[in-house]
Parts: structure tokens; sequence; C-alpha cells
């Protein structure tokens, strides 16, 4: 009697066991599918990221949101170690000449994203012979100060001469008869020939303003000093063999965006 009436019970099991592969089957699919789905929106919107011209996708609703998210992310992980979360250097890299991006004065061209980008892939004073290396700081208390051109040695009085003038730039209050002097040892010393003749600086080969509250290294008498007198070559790291070509154009629009927000918000202040 018992076996009689496992019998269809038995069919009922085979039965399941038959079938029951196919609604995991069908789940496993849908999932595939999503995720191809997924995976070919991404593509196809990092294509768009890289065909769009790069200075203007900051004005592109739909391109913005998604280069900024992954900006972001990118920049977190490889720029923030130097540059801080925000943008504004790393706390305990403070003095080690990196420029705080969330202002508006560059070191180099304009903080367009195309020279971001540029700046992202080859680097400045890097090991990439295609990253900025037009100029750095000469050490003007050594014997041969620049490699590139002959400069003169300068004497510790000539230091201060020169440290008096630009902390007069700074609007600080500075030795006068110092400053006078200050102002031959600039034209003696071609410093004239990097900075410009006001000393307001080259951003086509990353010459700073030195008339401004904003420094590199800092902007004390002591700070100034030691500058002048052993010289300086920020180094911004080369990326194009560590990011792909989405990733290097996301976090250059990531790195131009936060100007362009402070340009916003100090608009909002001052309103
Ligand atoms: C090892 C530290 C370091 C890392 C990592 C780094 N940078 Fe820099 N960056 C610097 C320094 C230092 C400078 C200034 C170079 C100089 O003195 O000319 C600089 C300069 C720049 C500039 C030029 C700013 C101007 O005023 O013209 C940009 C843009 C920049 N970095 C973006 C980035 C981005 C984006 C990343 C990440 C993908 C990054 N950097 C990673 C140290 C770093
Ligand atoms: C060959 C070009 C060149 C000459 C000549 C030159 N400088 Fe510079 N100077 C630079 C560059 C490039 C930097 C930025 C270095 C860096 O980014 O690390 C710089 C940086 C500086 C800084 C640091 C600014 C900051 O924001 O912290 C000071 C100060 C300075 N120079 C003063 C002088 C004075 C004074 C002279 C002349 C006695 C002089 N420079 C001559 C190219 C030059």
């Amino acid at each position: 009697m018992t076996g009689k009436r496992s019998g269809p019970t038995r069919r009922q099991t085979l039965v399941w066991h038959a079938f029951r592969p196919i609604p995991i089957a069908a789940a496993a699919l849908v999932v595939l599918l999503l995720l191809a789905v997924v995976l070919v929106h991404h593509r196809s919107r990092e294509a768009r990221l890289l065909r769009a011209d790069p200075d203007t996708v900051l004005n592109q609703p739909d391109l913005r949101r998604a280069a900024l998210d992954q900006g972001r992310a990118v920049f977190l992980r490889h720029c923030a170690g130097c540059h801080g979360p925000d943008g504004r250097g790393a706390d305990d890299r403070g003095g080690a000449g990196v420029p705080d991006l969330t202002d508006h004065e560059w070191l180099y061209g304009e903080g367009q994203v195309s020279e971001i980008e540029a700046i992202v892939r080859y680097g400045i004073r890097s090991r990439n012979p295609k990253g900025w290396n037009l100029a750095s700081m000469p050490a003007y208390a050594s014997l041969h100060p620049y490699a590139a051109e002959p400069l003169p040695t300068l004497t510790p009085g000539e230091v201060d001469d020169v440290v008096q003038l630009l902390v007069s730039y700074e609007g600080l209050q500075a030795n006068p008869q110092a400053v006078a002097r200050g102002h031959a040892v600039f034209t003696k010393a071609g410093c004239w020939d990097c900075h410009g003749p006001d000393a307001r600086g080259d951003s086509a080969i990353g010459a700073p303003n030195l008339r401004d509250a904003i420094t590199l290294y800092g902007g004390s008498a002591a700070v100034l000093r030691q500058t002048i007198e052993q010289g300086r070559k920020g180094v911004s790291p080369a990326f194009a063999d560590r990011l792909s070509a989405a990733e290097i154009r996301a976090v250059a629009v990531y790195a131009a965006s936060l100007s362009h927000s402070a340009s916003r918000s100090v608009r909002k202040d001052a309103s």
C-alpha cells in the first residue's frame, strides 16, 4: 500500500526536479541582461565623454553629472594624497608646493579642462617627456644657480634685499632702502625673465605670480629666502600609464569644477 501511494509522489518529485532549473536559469539570464545593459550604457557614456570637446563638458548636464561622479572617485583615490580631498591641499603637505585647485590662480594655463587633462596625463616635472618642464626656480646660493642658462650667484645680502622687495609686493611692511636695492637684484639676477618684469608670473612656463597673497611654498621672509637660495621644482605625477582615457578626462572635469563652483559661491557671497 505504501509503495502504491509513493508512486505518484516520486513522479511528481521527478517532474519538479526536471523543471526546477528553469526559473533559476531565467533569473540568471535576466541578471546577465541587466548587467549587459548597464555595461553598454556605461561604455557609451564613456565614449560620449571622450568624443565631447573637453572644455564644454561642464556645460552639458548629462555628461557633467556622470563625469563629476567618476572624476570625484578618481580624484579621491589618486590626487587627494597631495591636493587634499577638497582640492585645497592635503593638511600634511603644507609648504610642499601643492597649489590650491579651488582658487582662480593657475600656474599653467587658465584652468580649462583640456589644460588640466594634459597635466594629469603627462604631469609637471614628471618623468614623462611630454610633461611641463620649461622652467624651475633656480638655486641662487649655489655656484651655478641654474643648469639651463648662466645666472649669477647671489650673496646673502642680495637675497635679503630681494626678499624685502617681495615682502613689499605682498603689501607687508618692508625696509625701503632694501626694497630699492631689491629692484636692482631682481634685474641683475634675471628674476624678470621668468616671473615677468612686473613679477606677475607667466602661465606659459609655470612661473608663479609674486605679487599676491597666493603662494605655493609660503610667503614669510624665511620661506622666501629658502626658495631663492635653494630653488624649487614641484612635481605633479603623470597618470598616462595608470588611468584610462575616460578616467583622465573625468578627473580633469572634476578638478576644473572645483574652481568653477568656487567662482559661483564667490559670486553668491558678493551679491
Ligand atoms: C605627489 C603629489 C601629487 C599628486 C599625487 C598629484 N599632484 Fe597635481 N600637483 C602637485 C604639485 C606639487 C603641483 C605643483 C607643480 C608645480 O610646482 O609646478 C601640482 C600641480 C597640479 C596642477 C596645476 C595647477 C595649476 O595651478 O596650474 C593640476 C591641475 C594638478 N596638479 C592636478 C592633479 C590631479 C587631477 C591629480 C590626480 C590625478 C594630481 N594633480 C596628482 C602634486 C601632486
Ligand atoms: C628660470 C626661471 C626663473 C627664474 C630666473 C626665477 N624664477 Fe622664481 N620660480 C620659477 C618657477 C618655475 C617657480 C615655481 C617653482 C615650482 O613650481 O615649484 C618659481 C618660484 C618662485 C617663488 C615661490 C613662489 C610661491 O608661490 O611660493 C619665489 C618667491 C620666486 N620664484 C622668486 C624668484 C626671485 C626673487 C628670482 C630672482 C632672484 C626668481 N624667482 C628667478 C622660475 C624662475
